[in-house]
């Protein structure tokens, strides 16, 4: 079922909690090397969607491909493909050290030399705009530096996805326009893959090439950005992007 331009690929997916059904996708698919947005209101399902494309959960029923390789895989099959992907939550989540070790965590579980460890994290610094303040414990950040620190800890170690969980609706907008800057030019500059979460229909147009549009545990729409901004085919999907349906 795995088509080479497609890094994720679901079908008939579905996850319900206690009996109750809050996600069924038919057809899910993420195309190599491109931002796609996860759009629809506020309890559509995105973040259930989002948990099980990046393997943080299993859906109920229905089938989901990696990189070609069909889910489940066994545990060392699992590890290698998470070694791939990352994630980045609405709230940072730091370790309450400094903001150099928050960076350089993946980089020591994944043994590489002290040198290079230290190379990559203050070029990363630089990038996230904090260079200088590697030895600032990571407590002391505002959320929006909080934030970038997750970020470069998510980047430092070159995801091939990076799964995002509307990253920046706790930010101002400076931080905002920061943090798409650094997404879009991951996106077009290393070719990563991207998945984000987002209610926000202008970070979406700014940002998706491709969109997937959820409503009510229900995936209504899925195409590229600019055809589902322009001419949505579903209802729902149209009064959302015309603002007429409250999130
Ligand atoms: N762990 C859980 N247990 C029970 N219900 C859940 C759980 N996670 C999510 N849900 C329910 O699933 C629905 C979709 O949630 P979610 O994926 O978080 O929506 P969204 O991210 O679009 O706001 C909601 O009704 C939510 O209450
Ligand atoms: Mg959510």
């Amino acid at each position: 079922m795995a088509h080479k331009q497609f890094v994720i690929e679901g079908l008939g997916l579905c996850k319900s909690y206690g009996g109750k059904e809050v996600l069924r996708a038919e057809n899910v698919a993420v195309s190599n090397g491109r931002i796609t947005g996860i759009m629809g209101p506020s309890g559509a399902g995105k973040s259930t969607l989002l948990r099980i494309m990046s393997l943080l959960e299993a859906p109920s029923g229905g089938e989901l491909s990696l990189f070609g390789s069909l889910v489940p895989v066994n545990k060392a099959e699992k590890q290698a493909l998470l070694r791939r992907m990352t994630i980045v939550f609405q709230k940072p989540v730091l370790f309450d050290t400094t903001v150099f070790d928050n960076i350089a965590f993946g980089l020591r579980a994944r043994r590489l030399p002290a040198g290079e460890i230290r190379t990559r994290v203050t070029a990363s610094l630089k990038k996230i705009g904090l260079s200088g303040q590697g030895n600032q414990k990571a407590r002391t950040l505002s959320g929006g530096e909080a934030q970038r620190v997750a970020l470069a800890r998510a980047l430092v170690i070159e995801p091939e996805i990076l799964f995002l969980d509307e990253p920046t609706s706790n930010l101002d907008p400076a931080n905002v326009e920061l943090l798409e800057g650094l997404l879009h030019d991951l996106n077009r500059e290393r070719g990563t893959t991207i998945v984000m979460v987002t209610h926000n229909l202008f970070q979406a147009r700014r940002l998706a090439d491709d969109l997937l549009f959820l409503c009510q545990g229900e995936l209504v729409e899925a195409g590229p950005a600019e055809r589902v901004f322009q001419e949505p085919a579903d209802m729902r999907t149209k009064a959302f992007v015309e603002g007429r349906m409250i999130y």
